[in-house]
């Protein structure tokens, strides 16, 4: 029997890589955005990361009819309230590169003791059918904020987050080592764990 079909609400090629990878040989086919042109975007205007990954899901079942897997994530600092939080991708203003969202980070984290550091990556999934049932799936990694940048690998804020036990930044570790670990490693192993029940 052929399989059904999942789309990843992504055009990101690297994106899409890894969560093949994560959700592992299932029951679905896996798609992404751009195997069901042409491209559009989606205003990612909610107030939270579940509200953001849902828009995405339901706006990628709507345009290819398809089951549809989304995330959206962000980086909660404790010591600035939750911030960046649903705003991490723009913390440091629309357009902003990854240097200037760290920078930022670490300004306002100035004087800011080690003990009180701690910060959290949380990412949610959502999974949408075209028969309108919705799941969401959270993952977290718990660390602190670094006092200054470090490593090179990586993107985002990988270079000021320590992950709790590692003793070094996701920018240091390898690629590997961050995909075991990461909050979106976790949120989709969580995710493809619900796929697999589902489908039996
Ligand atoms: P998105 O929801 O995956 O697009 O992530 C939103 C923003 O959070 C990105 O633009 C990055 O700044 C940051 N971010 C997400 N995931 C990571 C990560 O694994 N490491 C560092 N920064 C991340």
């Amino acid at each position: 029997m052929k399989k059904p079909l999942l789309v990843i609400a992504t055009h990101n090629l690297d994106k899409l890589r890894e969560i093949r990878r994560l959700l592992g040989r299932g029951a679905y086919a896996v798609r992404g955005l751009d195997d069901f042109p042409p491209p559009y975007t989606v205003r990612e205007s909610g107030k939270t990361l579940e509200d953001n990954a849902l828009l995405k899901a339901r706006r990628a079942v709507k345009e290819t009819g398809c089951a549809a897997l989304s995330d959206d994530t962000g980086l909660e600092i404790a010591a600035l309230g939750g911030r960046p939080g649903v705003y991490s991708a723009r913390f440091a203003g629309s357009g902003c590169s990854y240097a200037d969202n760290t920078r930022k980070v670490l300004r306002l984290m100035g004087g800011i003791k080690r003990g009180e550091r701690r910060a959290v990556f949380r990412t949610v999934v959502a999974f949408v059918t075209p028969g309108g049932d919705e799941r969401l799936f959270e993952g977290r990694c718990v660390g602190r904020i670094a006092e200054g940048p470090r490593g090179s690998q990586g993107f985002g804020y990988d270079p000021v987050f320590e992950p709790r036990g590692e003793g070094r930044t996701f920018a240091e570790m390898p690629l590997a080592r961050k995909n075991k670990i990461s909050h979106r490693a976790k949120a989709f192993t969580r995710a493809a764990a619900y796929l697999r029940r589902i489908r039996k």
